[in-house]
């Protein structure tokens, strides 16, 4: 039995916008890729598995189509109020907002736990500009933009730059995203923004937490396991930072630290 078992090339999800929009967790791991008068195409053989569990949870009326309406990639999810999908996947319903990835190697074709972590994390900050520490393929530096302010994204690996420059040309936030393809350790002493995003692994940290701005106000941090955490909080703590919020998955954690 193969993963495509079960699975029509496409399907039809019945509904008008506000059904839709009500039941978007689900219809997004179906893959939605055209709206039509009757409600949305997928093509859920784009990511059978994913499709399973959106067409297990999703209570709208669903029919078979014969032929696939798309290949969508990579395949979207919903994270929060935030739609991840691809150029080729339908645009965000009211209520959500739309984080636009093209195939790259910015950072593996999936959101990562951490990343979700620290959209989820995003909610909850003032609008101020931002810095981006190993923005990877660009969803934080995105989301920002679409919701809080000009950010500037910083990556020493020139395929996570492409990969994030190529999906901002789809994405076309409201604020301005700046992409720099530089060490940390090059960009942050002098960086004037208040808030920091830095969804990097722990050696990186302590990268950062060297290179420090003293403009920083807030930091975002994850990459770290929680049960590795206190030697990276440790490491912020020295430089005034405390925890104000922590939230976890998968053994992952995500910390809003603030300081003054
Ligand atoms: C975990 S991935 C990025 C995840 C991304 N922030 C997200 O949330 O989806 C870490 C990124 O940090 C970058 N990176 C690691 N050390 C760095 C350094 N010293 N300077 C700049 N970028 C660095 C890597 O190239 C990689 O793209």
């Amino acid at each position: 039995m193969n993963s495509n078992d079960l699975l029509p090339p496409g399907l039809t999800v019945h509904g008008d916008p506000d059904d839709i929009a009500a039941h978007f967790a689900a219809v997004a791991l179906l893959q939605p890729v055209r709206r039509v008068p009757a409600g949305v195409v997928c093509a859920p053989r784009a990511a059978p598995d994913l499709a399973r569990s959106g067409r297990g949870a999703c209570p709208l009326v669903i029919t078979p189509l014969a032929e696939p309406p798309a290949w969508p990639d990579p395949p979207s999810v919903t994270a929060g109020n935030w739609f991840i999908r691809s150029p080729v996947h339908i645009g965000a319903p009211h209520g959500f907002h739309d984080l636009v990835q093209v195939p790259g190697e910015g950072f593996g074709a999936w959101p990562h736990p951490t990343t979700l972590l620290c959209l989820r994390a995003l909610d909850r900050l003032p609008r101020a500009p931002a810095i981006d520490l190993g923005c990877g393929s660009g969803l934080l530096s995105q989301a920002w933009a679409a919701t809080h302010g000009p950010i500037t994204g910083v990556d020493l690996d020139a395929r996570a730059i492409a990969h994030t420059t190529a999906s901002l040309a789809h994405a076309r936030p409201v604020h301005r995203v700046e992409v720099c393809h530089a060490p940390i350790a090059r960009v942050l002493p002098t960086a004037t923004q208040p808030v920091v995003l830095a969804n990097v692994p722990p050696v990186t940290h302590r990268e950062i937490a060297t290179a420090m701005t003293p403009a920083a106000r807030i930091i975002v941090i994850s990459g770290v396991r929680t049960r590795d955490a206190g030697q990276t909080l440790t490491v912020y703590a020295r430089l005034g930072f405390g925890v104000s919020s922590s939230s976890d998955a998968d053994g992952w954690g995500c910390w809003v630290l603030v300081r003054g």
